[in-house]
């Protein structure tokens, strides 16, 4: 096996990952801000920024797939001299390493919450470099510290580098007989403005300040970098001399150019700014040609000393205290301490903010936000900001069709469903129901259910949010199938399950092609269990109602009869799931146009599937059968490998045209038999419901990254710190490399699982429920949880049992059942097993 090396390591106790090799198996990346303005970063300085959305607001460019791989972003060049035993000589060095690669004396990166560290030394230079995005603002702070830390008067040049986007994304990489022609600056003192196309349908410029005064710039591209050189060895900063160019057209860039003298021991601070401003239409220019810049002005002057800075950063600092302390748990477990304190949380929280469309492996001009990816993401924050949950819920469900189908997906600068792919993925509307459920057993905020909310973003369609969950348990009752199983459509979670598409065509998209006359028998065993999941739910929150009746404000509905009707829905997709579903040891996948089954031992390829046997054990379907604990085994038994679950197996070798995109992939890559860490909780949770921890702990630790980072830094590639979608599968060329990082719904399902089933605090409508699963192994542990207005401090003893509470006390008194009731206030609650 290849020599694992490690580039780094966490640091709790800053709630930073560390890297300390620049040279990242692949680019190590973090995020930067939290409303509006967003940036990526890698550890090398690496990425871009952009406006609330990553296609059509970018600011600074990037090259995905570039060679190298993470090439363009923010760069200083610092250019020193070295005295040798030849005399003098020019070198010319990054804090981050790249693009110069200069070898450096020290080399640390620290990712932290919203905020990335990059420290550099080199010939008794320190360059520390401090990235974020302050609350609030729409701006990136670059906070330079230059030192010097040798026992010489030091005169260095510094010029700072950033490259403008031409505002859309996607153009911007394609329509160059325009762009070529496009481009606009300003230069007013230390500041460069970006001012393209401001003067037709944009209100919009950027603008990249230092808090200094400069000794020159650059603004056009090839005359700072030259035609023939690279970022590495940009003509200007190589020559030690700025041009004091301004890009006409062309490709415009904005780069500083300051002289600075360091007496030994002695540091400086640089303000880099890079904002963004919006004018209203009649306040654009302050003469003609000249844009406003009242707002930018005003921006600078909030963050233009080393003290506003830094009282930003500590903002930032305590807002990222104040959510994590949320939930906080103390089981003595480093590993398990720092994903569930910290990087599980920070993960759940950029997901949501960025949904996935913004990554190293989302290019952010592609998809919009996913309806049952955003319903799904939910859980992973809604403890944490309940009112933006509740936005999203709203958002969301205003992307509902009448009959209950959904857009698939929706834009998020406009909040409108996307049309180039439309509904029909037959999974979709159960997934409002996850997250309504989510969000009002976290704050008791029923009044949520009562909002009127469009179909289609339609005025005059609305109806209340109620009555879009009901008409998504009917679609579902209304789309059954030969076998009384619910219909697929167009895929259900599995995208690439595409059993009414039977594509020849390779120039066809499997996700919008439709064979729309013969969607009307393949079935689903995943939306089955999905539906009684939900169902269930669904059942619960109506009997809810019904004993809340005339305070929830929804007037006209027999909730109890409701209840009973959904009930009877829900028995007989149970009932449908016993007689058709079942393949002797697991159970079935789908059924498809043929009528033939999909995951069943009878198959040549993919005999047995993961989503059915998550959702059906979640759903408990059978359990008292044996049905469940058998399912269970065989996923331990075909599914599981060292790096975890895989999807399918075993794996399809060859393109079968009636399943789809999924026996597309080359083995044990994506949905054919990748391991897609996204469903592995779904069998957790199974586990955890079965009551068997240590099946549950283990599944859960191979996919956990702390337990990952400390074997596989090399093989895994990707961050460390985060789950990825995808890793490769048992049957895949190099099994255990993950990609696609950051944004997966693997984020809100593993902390879903490990906050709510392993160590078992889950909110309710009336208070918090207690039901861990756990390991033998398990010692005493404590959580600290903010519900409401109210505070816990919870100690669980397992007592080596894996399930079953037997005891609780909350503030000394016994309390009966497992929840405990809500109440505000601080309270402290004991639980054995
Ligand atoms: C999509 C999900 C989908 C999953 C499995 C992800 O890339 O975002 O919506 O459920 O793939 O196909």
């Amino acid at each position: 096996m290849e020599q694992q090396k490690r580039y780094g390591h966490f640091d709790d106790q800053h709630r930073e990952y560390v890297i300390t090799d620049p040279q990242t198996p692949w680019p190590w990346i973090n995020y930067l801000g939290n409303e509006d303005f967003f940036s990526l970063i890698s550890n090398t300085a690496g990425g871009y920024s952009f406006y609330k959305d990553a296609k059509f607001r970018r600011i600074t460019r990037y090259r995905y797939n570039n060679v190298p791989m993470d090439n363009g972003g923010r760069y200083f060049y610092i250019v020193d001299k070295e005295t040798g035993s030849q005399g003098d000589k020019t070198i010319v060095w990054n804090p981050g390493w790249k693009p110069c690669k200069t070898p450096l004396d020290f080399y640390e990166c620290r990712h932290g919450m919203g905020y990335t560290r990059i420290t550099g030394r080199k010939n008794g230079v320190e360059a520390s470099v401090l990235f974020f995005v302050p609350l609030k603002k729409w701006a990136e702070v670059q906070k330079l510290t230059l030192s010097n830390t040798s026992s010489e008067t030091k005169t260095l040049k510094l010029f700072s580098f950033e490259e403008w986007c031409l505002w859309n994304a996607a153009t911007d990489m394609e329509n160059f007989q325009r762009n070529f022609s496009t481009g606009e600056v300003e230069i007013e003192g230390s500041t460069i403005y970006h001012k393209t196309e401001y003067r037709e349908r944009r209100n919009h410029y950027a603008f990249y300040h230092v808090n200094t005064p400069i000794q020159g710039f650059d603004t056009d591209r090839e005359t700072f970098v030259g035609l023939y050189n690279e970022f590495a060895d940009p003509q200007a900063v190589m020559e030690g001399k700025p041009r004091n160019s301004h890009a006409h057209g062309w490709s415009p860039i904005a780069s500083h150019y300051i002289e600075v003298t360091l007496a030994p021991g002695e540091s400086k601070d640089f303000v880099f700014l890079l904002g963004y401003v919006e004018n209203e239409q009649d306040e654009k220019f302050e003469k003609p040609q000249v844009i406003n810049k009242k707002k930018a002005h005003a921006l600078i002057a909030e963050l233009d000393t080393t003290e506003k800075v830094d009282k930003a950063f500590a903002e930032l600092c305590e807002y990222w205290d104040a959510l994590l302390n949320i939930y906080k748990v103390k089981t003595g477990n480093d590993k398990l301490d720092r994903m569930v304190n910290i990087w599980n949380q920070y993960q759940c929280m950029v997901t949501f903010n960025f949904s996935r469309s913004a990554s190293f492996f989302e290019s952010g001009v592609g998809r919009g936000m996913g309806f049952r990816d955003s319903n799904q993401d939910l859980v992973g924050f809604v403890h944490q900001i309940p009112p933006r949950a509740r936005q999203r819920i709203i958002d969301i469900a205003s992307t509902q069709f009448p009959d209950g189908g959904c857009y698939h997906q929706y834009q998020p600068l406009t909040k409108r469903g996307n049309n180039d792919i439309g509904g029909g993925f037959n999974d979709d509307p159960c997934w409002l129901i996850f997250g309504t459920v989510a969000y009002i057993k976290e704050t008791g905020d029923f009044s949520i259910l009562d909002e009127m909310v469009p179909f289609d973003n339609q005025p005059g369609s609305e109806v209340t949010l109620f009555e879009h969950l009901k008409i998504s348990m009917d679609h579902v009752i209304n789309n059954l199938g030969p076998h009384m199983l619910p219909l697929i459509g167009r895929a259900d979670w599995n995208d690439c399950l595409n059993l009414n598409c039977f594509s020849w065509d390779p120039n066809e998209s499997f996700q919008t092609t439709e064979n729309v006359s013969e969607g009307t028998k393949a079935e689903s065993l995943m939306i089955a269990g999905l539906f009684v999941v939900t169902g269930k739910d669904y059942v619960a929150l109506c009997r809810k109602l019904a004993g809340l009746s005339g305070k929830s404000g929804i007037s006209g509905i027999d909730f109890a009869a409701e209840a009973a009707r959904m009930q009877q829905a829900v028995d007989a997709m149970i009932e449908a799931v016993k007689k058709h579903g079942w393949d002797g040891e697991w159970y079935l996948r789908a059924y498809d146009f043929y009528g033939r089954k999909i995951g069943s031992n009878e198959c040549d390829e993919a005999k047995i599937f993961i989503e059915s046997q998550g959702w059906c054990t979640m759903a408990e379907i059978g359990a008292e059968d044996g049905m469940v604990a058998k399912s269970l085994d065989s996923c331990k038994k075909y599914l599981e490998c060292e790096h975890g679950m895989v999807l399918n197996n075993p794996a399809f070798s060859k393109y079968i045209y009636e399943y789809g995109e999924i026996s597309s992939y080359p083995e044990g890559y994506k949905e054919n038999a990748g391991i897609f860490c996204h469903n592995n909780p779904w069998v957790i949770i199974g586990e955890c419901l079965a009551g068997r921890g240590n099946d549950a702990w283990s599944h859960y630790a191979k996919i956990l990254p702390s337990y990952v980072e400390e074997k596989y830094q090399t093989l895994h590639k990707v961050e460390p710190y985060v789950n990825c979608q995808m890793v490769a599968g048992k049957d895949a060329f190099k099994p255990g490399e993950g990609k696609n990082s950051w944004l997966t719904g693997t984020a809100a399902w593993m902390w879903y699982t490990v906050s709510e089933f392993i160590l078992g605090i889950k909110p309710d409508y009336d208070g918090i429920r207690i039901d861990p699963c756990l390991p033998e192994t398990a010692t005493d542990y404590t959580v600290n949880r903010k519900f409401r207005e109210a505070d816990y401090e919870i100690t669980i003893h397992p007592n080596g049992a894996q399930k079953g509470v037997k005891t609780i006390t909350l503030d000394g008194q016994p309390i009966s059942g497992t929840v405990i009731p809500y109440s505000p206030g601080k309270h402290t609650v004991e639980v054995t097993l």
